[in-house]
């Protein structure tokens, strides 16, 4: 089969592989029909994750047909179609009965904070992606679902990480009627929790990004309003000065280890790795929210972390939620938003590259070339 294969910092191939074989009674074989490209393939891509390793194919939004699947399969059979969280989680374990699907104890023997992510490194369990021709799902009577016949086969796509993150971003900011929630990042999981925002009774939602085509698409499909950071003195003053001097009630930050606008903290993090990333957004999110206020983190940190303004969190009283997604846990709610029309999750798909191509795919997304915001990545075009 084709595969997209890591070959070290910015240099992806797509090399031959072999099919993944059943390793397990409750695994399922996915011939991969769409898969997708995330903001978490970037700092992969950048070399920012810990033991990223050459050769693991990555991807872990995919939706696929059931090739295979082994025998204690029960509730999967060869030729249905499935959507597949980007979570790998057992189901039964103390975590994944309180829902805690992001933290599963039983997929990663290498991490006790993080559970297991398809094709994310082995700090995330080294299991190997869907961007590729076939890709092994284990517990596969636990996290695939059948696609309903009403969902576009991208809009499911959407709904495998971005989506349930960005909605998620937006549950974890406890957000009350007529709040005014400030989202940092204008990428897939930020334009989706802004448009989630509303849907938990925000009264105002802020987008702040540096990339106008991104800020455009905030305002058009979040119907938020927005700033662009590099427009202003000072983010922080702004947004103190667009609150009435308190601040915003929820602070949401969906950019994560790799934030831009503080050239400094790039170089320290980025360039010379004298710490694990650049704390840009939660610092800002830190500051800009009011007194007492929520932050809700789902951009994605690496297991190091410094420079974080704790200090400022603590004396302020903020409260501090964050995670990976559980994402089958957002998918009841989020199929009733996409059915009855409230959200297109496809409206922000820019790119369809062949899996040929990813590589291409890979540095327009990184580069944030051709106005691109979400790449889908077709395995079976030529
Ligand atoms: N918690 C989870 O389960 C989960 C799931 C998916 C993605 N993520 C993480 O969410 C983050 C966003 O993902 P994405 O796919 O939208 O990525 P993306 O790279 O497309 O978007 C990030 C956006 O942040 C902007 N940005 C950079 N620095 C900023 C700053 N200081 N302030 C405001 N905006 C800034 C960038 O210009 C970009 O538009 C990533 O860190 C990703 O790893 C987490
Ligand atoms: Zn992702
Ligand atoms: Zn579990």
């Amino acid at each position: 089969m084709r595969a997209m294969v890591y070959r070290g910092p910015y240099r992806i191939r797509v090399e031959e592989k072999d099919i993944p074989p059943i390793e397990h009674p409750n695994d399922a074989i996915v011939r991969v029909t769409l898969a997708a490209i995330c903001g978490s393939d970037l700092h992969l891509y950048h070399g920012m994750m810990p033991d990223t390793r050459v050769g693991m194919t990555f991807g872990h939004e995919f939706i696929g047909v059931v090739e295979e699947v082994g025998p204690s399969v029960q509730n999967l059979k060869r030729g249905d179609r499935v959507m597949v969280p980007f979570n790998v989680f057992c189901g039964s374990c103390f975590f994944c009965a309180r829902g805690l699907y992001g933290n599963c104890h039983n997929v990663n023997p290498n991490a006790t904070a993080v559970g297991a992510i398809y094709g994310y490194s082995h700090t995330c369990g080294g299991y190997d992606g869907g961007q590729s021709e076939f890709v092994r799902v284990p517990f596969a009577d636990v996290g695939p679902t059948l696609i309903p016949e009403w969902m576009d086969d991208e809009d499911a796509l959407m709904l495998t990480d971005a989506l349930p993150t960005g909605y998620f971003g937006a549950q974890l900011g406890e957000i009350r009627e007529g709040d005014t929630v400030a989202v940092f990042g204008a990428g897939p999981v930020g334009l989706y929790a802004a448009k989630s925002a509303w849907l938990m009774g925000a009264g105002r939602v802020i987008v702040i990004d540096h990339l106008e085509y991104r800020l455009e698409k905030a305002r058009t499909f979040a119907h938020a309003e927005t700033v662009n950071f590099a427009e202003v003195d000072d983010i922080v003053v702004y947004m103190k000065k667009a609150t009435e001097h308190l601040g915003a009630d929820v602070c949401i930050d969906a950019v994560g280890a790799e934030a831009d606008g503080n050239f400094i903290q790039h170089v320290t993090s980025a360039k010379m790795k004298l710490q694990g990333g650049s704390p840009v957004a939660i610092n800002w999110a830190i500051d800009s929210v009011r007194k007492g206020g929520t932050i809700s983190i789902v951009g994605a940190y690496g297991p190091m972390f410094s420079a974080i303004k704790f200090g400022d969190a603590m004396n302020k009283g903020l409260t501090l939620r964050m995670n990976q997604c559980p994402v089958k846990r957002q998918w009841p709610r989020l199929f009733e938003h996409v059915r009855n029309g409230y959200l297109k999750p496809n409206d922000i798909v820019t790119h369809r590259v062949p899996l040929e191509h990813i590589a291409e795919g890979y540095h327009i997304f990184s580069a944030k070339l051709d106005n691109c915001i979400k790449p889908v990545i077709v395995p079976n075009a030529h």
